[in-house]
C-alpha cells in the first residue's frame, strides 16, 4: 500500500492524517498545544510546540497503522494562515513566539500606515485590507521589538515564514526556505497579480526581503524531509493554507463555486478563476490555489464567530454541556419568539470589519430560555453566511453556483445546515468526506507524486452526503434577514 501523509497544523491543534491510495482516511493523530495570551488582544504560539506536535502526531499515526516512511509517497502540509514565525538560520530557533492570526497588537501599525496613505497600494497589490489579521505588520512588530533583528535579517541571518515555511525548513534540516502562493497571499507582502514579493510594500513595512521564502506552486517539490525524523526520506509535495486546502478538498475548481468551512469561525471562498476580483464589499481577494504556475483567484469572507457561539453557550453561559445539545435544543424553541443573537464577541469580521463592536441579544421575553438562545446562536451562523454570500455574489457579478458546499464541525448538525439553507434561499451541499482540509493537502501531494487522479478526475470523486434545500417562504426569509441587518447596525452604533 502507498500512502500520503497530510499534516494539518491548525490554530488549536496539530493533526497528522494518513490517506490510502484511494484517497480514504486510513488513520489520524491529533494533539492540542497551549495558547498564550500575554496581553488583552494578543495571541501567541510557541514555535517549538508547533514543531513537536507535528513530529509527534506524524510518528503516532505511522506507528498506529504500522506504516513506514518507505510506504509514504509524499507529504502535504496545510496550516493556520497568517501566523508568523521569525527564526535564526544558524540555530533554527525562533527569536520570538509566533504571532497568531487572531492577534490584534498591530492595530496601531495599521492605523499609522493608513494615515500615511499606504492602504490603496497595499490593498491593490495584495488583495487584502490593512488589518492586523495578516502577517506583514506582525513581522514588522517583531523586527521593531527584538534588538538587532532588522540588521540580522538584512544579512540573511534571520528568516521569516508562515507556519508551513517554518515546518518545512525544520523538516528539511534547513535545506528549504519555501512557501506556496496561497500562504504568501496572506502575508500582506505578496503581489497576487505579479506573483512576486512586493518590494514597495516590504519597503513600507521596513522588512528586508532577504528573509522571505521562495514562493512555489501549491503542488511542487518543497524539499525532502531528513531521514532521522520519520525513519526515512519523504518528499513534501503539496502545501496550501487551510481554507484554500478545504476549497481544493471540496473540488471548488470552477469559477462561481463556493465553499464555507465552519470551525470556531467561518471562512467562505468563492472561486473567481483566472481573474482577481476587486471587492466593493470589503471581501478579500486571494489565491485559491496555484498549479502549473497559474494562480486561480478567490474572493474570501471571514467571520470570527461560528462554532464559538456554541462554545459561549457551553462555557460562558453554562446552558449546555456539549456542543451537540444545541442542535437538540434549537428545534424546541418557541416559534412565537424571535430571539436574535449578533455574536460580535471579538468584533465583526467581513463585511463589516468592526473590531470594537460587541455582541447583543434582541427580542428577549420572559419566556426566553436555553432553547431560544440555542436557536439564535445557530441561526447567527446562517445570517453571517448570508452576509458573505450576498457580498461575494455582488462582487463577482458572474454566474455563481446556486449551492454552497459546507464542511467543518458545525456542518455535521442537520438542523444548522437546514437553517442555513433557509436563510440563504439556496441549496447547501454536505459531502461524504468530512476531512476536506486534509484531503486538499493530500490531493496536492498525491497528484504531484502521481498516485492520485488529475484535477478533473479528482473533482468527480466529490460525493454528496446530504443536500439541504430551502423550506422557508421567500417572504419570511427576507423579513428575517432584514431584521438581522437592522440588529447588526444597532450593534455597530452602540
Ligand atoms: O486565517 C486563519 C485560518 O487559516 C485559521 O484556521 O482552522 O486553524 O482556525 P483554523
Amino acid at each position: 500500500m502507498t500512502y500520503i501523509l497530510a499534516i494539518d497544523q491548525g490554530t488549536t491543534s496539530t493533526r497528522a492524517i494518513l490517506f490510502d491510495d484511494q484517497m480514504q482516511v486510513a488513520g489520524s493523530a491529533q494533539q492540542e498545544f497551549p495558547q498564550h495570551f500575554p496581553q488583552a488582544g494578543w495571541v501567541e504560539h510557541d514555535p517549538e510546540d508547533l514543531w513537536t506536535t507535528t513530529i509527534e502526531t506524524c510518528r503516532r499515526v505511522m506507528a498506529d497503522l504500522d506504516v513506514t516512511a518507505g510506504e509514504i509517497a509524499g507529504i502535504g502540509i496545510t496550516n493556520q494562515r497568517e501566523t508568523t514565525v521569525v527564526w535564526d538560520r544558524k540555530t533554527g530557533k525562533a527569536i520570538h513566539n509566533a504571532i497568531v492570526w487572531q492577534d490584534r497588537r498591530t492595530t496601531p501599525i495599521c492605523e499609522a500606515l493608513r494615515e500615511a496613505g499606504h492602504e490603496a497600494l497595499i490593498s491593490h497589490q495584495t488583495g487584502l485590507l490593512l488589518d492586523p489579521y495578516f502577517s506583514g505588520t506582525k513581522l514588522s512588530w517583531i523586527l521593531d521589538q527584538v534588538p538587532g533583528s532588522r540588521e540580522q535579517a538584512g544579512n540573511g541571518d534571520l528568516l521569516v515564514g508562515t507556519v508551513d515555511s517554518f515546518l518545512i525548513w525544520r523538516l528539511t534540516g534547513g535545506a528549504s526556505h519555501v512557501t506556496d502562493a496561497t500562504n504568501a497571499a496572506r502575508t500582506l507582502m505578496y503581489d497576487i497579480r505579479n506573483g512576486a514579493w512586493s518590494a514597495e510594500i516590504c519597503d513600507v513595512l521596513n522588512v528586508p526581503m532577504a528573509m522571505l521564502p521562495e514562493v512555489k506552486d501549491s503542488a511542487a517539490d518543497f524539499g525532502v524531509i531528513q531521514a532521522d525524523i520519520l525513519g526515512g526520506e519523504i518528499p513534501v509535495l503539496g502545501v496550501a493554507g487551510d481554507q484554500q486546502a478545504a476549497t481544493i478538498g471540496q473540488a471548488c475548481f470552477r469559477p462561481g463555486m463556493m465553499k464555507s468551512t465552519y470551525g470556531t469561525g467561518c471562512f467562505a471562498l468563492l472561486n473567481t478563476g483566472e481573474t482577481p476580483v476587486v471587492s466593493s464589499n470589503r471581501m478579500l481577494t486571494t489565491i485559491a490555489y496555484q498549479l502549473d504556475g497559474k494562480p486561480t483567484y478567490a474572493l474570501e469572507g471571514s467571520i470570527f464567530i461560528a462554532g464559538a457561539a456554541v462554545q459561549w453557550l457551553r462555557d460562558g453561559m453554562g446552558m449546555i454541556e456539549n456542543a451537540g445539545q444545541t442542535g437538540e435544543l434549537a428545534p424546541q424553541a418557541d416559534p412565537g419568539q424571535d430571539v436574535l443573537l449578533v455574536p460580535a464577541f471579538t468584533g465583526l469580521g467581513a463585511p463589516y470589519w468592526q473590531p470594537d463592536s460587541r455582541g447583543a441579544v434582541f427580542g428577549l421575553t420572559r419566556n426566553s430560555g436555553p432553547a431560544e438562545l440555542a436557536r439564535a446562536a445557530l441561526q447567527s451562523v446562517g445570517y453571517q453566511t448570508r452576509d458573505l454570500w450576498e457580498a461575494m455574489r455582488a462582487d463577482w457579478g458572474g454566474e455563481t453556483d446556486v449551492t454552497l458546499r459546507v464542511d467543518g464541525g458545525m456542518s455535521a448538525s442537520d438542523w444548522t445546515m437546514q437553517s442555513l439553507s433557509d436563510l440563504l434561499g439556496a441549496a447547501v451541499d454536505r459531502p461524504v468526506m468530512q476531512e476536506t482540509t486534509a484531503l486538499g493537502a493530500a490531493w496536492l501531494a498525491g497528484m504531484r507524486a502521481g498516485i492520485y487522479p488529475d484535477q478533473e478526475r479528482f473533482a468527480e470523486t466529490w460525493a454528496l452526503d446530504r443536500q439541504f434545500t430551502p423550506q422557508l417562504a421567500a417572504e419570511s426569509r427576507e423579513a428575517a434577514y432584514a431584521r438581522w441587518k437592522r440588529a447588526v447596525q444597532a450593534v455597530i452604533g452602540v
